[in-house]
């Protein structure tokens, strides 16, 4: 007879594992909606350690609902300036002005009223509802779907939607009264024990004795994904425009790519040295001088931008552009990672 995986045991094992090891992270400090829902929109497609110190910085600046309510957008912007996915941030602003206009500045508790703000899909339902409020709400991502894909030895391709729909079903089942230690242990073992990329450390595992994968020898090479689209290509000539210790510096369109965040004059395809300085005359000001070249490479989703850089000296501060120095950019502009590498030497 083929063995099935006794599920109801899993929150049995895992939760003595999780309070015995459990990473002491900033947003573990307590459960106030407020604080579990910025660190779940954080550590969406993030590292938690990338995350510690934004995390940290973000709840000084803006310490509750209302100050992120009415937070300027270059403040905000600042705030996220490297941590990339910035629509993350415009979301958390707006869910926030919904939250003081419909539920009175409480954070709702219903999982449908949380489903309803914006940039909130159903995985940060199901953390805010079961961590914050003890809810039995599954939150169900990648890290979460590879420890059930192993557990149950399942070789469904867990981006499918269906995938997730099914595990999302059999874990609501059995969700325990300490529901947010549990939502907390899932995401740490898939974190850490049964991690991405990488072996799982099965010997160091709480729940070996119930796993198929680790039973039948499979857990290494599940969880199964679906082939990957490749990235769009997309070459670029980044201009950085110097004069008198400032660099010209615009805002990208408010709406797109990097919506609303400061960049360096750039445009499509990768120039020759000609070609660069008729651009630069084309906006208005007079080159000077090359002072050097370079080449840069951001990866975004969907796309892959490939830059050459050229570092320009013009005569005059002028054309449609701010002009600032590396401090104002360091202190104001908050200028997305793509663009600030070319500042780096
Ligand atoms: N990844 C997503 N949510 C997390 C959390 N609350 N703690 C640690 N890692 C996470």
């Amino acid at each position: 007879m083929a063995a099935i995986c006794n599920l109801a045991e899993l929150p049995g094992l895992l939760l003595p594992w999780y309070r015995e090891n459990r990473r002491d992270l900033p947003w573990r400090a307590d459960r106030q909606p407020y604080h579990v829902w910025l660190s779940e929109i954080m550590l969406q497609q993030t590292r938690v350690e990338a995350v510690k110190g934004y995390y940290t910085r973000f709840l000084a600046a803006l310490p509750d609902i209302p100050a992120l309510a009415r937070c300027d957008d270059e403040v905000l912007h600042k705030l996220w300036e490297g941590l990339g996915y910035y629509s993350r941030v415009r979301n958390l602003k707006k869910a926030a002005q919904v939250v003081m206009e419909r539920h009175g500045g409480v954070f709702p508790e219903s999982y449908a009223d949380v489903l309803a703000l914006p940039g909130i899909g159903e995985y940060t339902a199901g953390a805010i509802c079961s961590i914050a409020f003890n809810q039995p709400t599954p939150a169900v991502d990648g890290n979460v779907l590879r420890v059930l894909a192993r557990l149950l030895d399942d070789p469904s391709p867990i981006d499918l939607p269906e995938t997730k729909r099914r595990i999302t079903g059999l874990l609501a089942e059995i969700y325990p009264k300490e529901a947010g230690d549990f939502t907390q242990a899932l995401m740490e073992l898939g974190a850490t024990v049964c991690g991405p990329n990488r072996a799982p450390d099965c010997e160091h595992c709480p729940c070996k004795e119930l796993c198929l994968g680790f039973q039948r020898g499979e857990a290494e090479s599940l969880p199964v994904k679906s082939p990957k689209k490749a990235r769009r290509q997309e070459d670029r000539t980044v201009l950085i425009l110097s004069c008198d210790n400032r660099f010209a510096l615009e805002k990208r369109p408010q709406t797109g790519l990097l919506a609303g965040l400061w960049q360096f004059p750039n445009v499509a395809g990768k120039l020759d040295t000609q070609d660069a300085l008729d651009a630069v005359c084309a906006m208005g000001l007079h080159p000077r001088e090359i002072l050097r070249e370079t080449e840069k490479t951001h990866v975004f989703t969907h796309i892959q931008w490939n830059m050459k850089g050229f570092y320009l000296e013009v005569e005059a501060c002028g054309g449609s552009f701010q002009w600032f120095t590396e401090k104002e950019i360091n202190l104001q502009a908050a200028l997305p990672t793509a663009f600030r590498q070319f500042l780096e030497r």
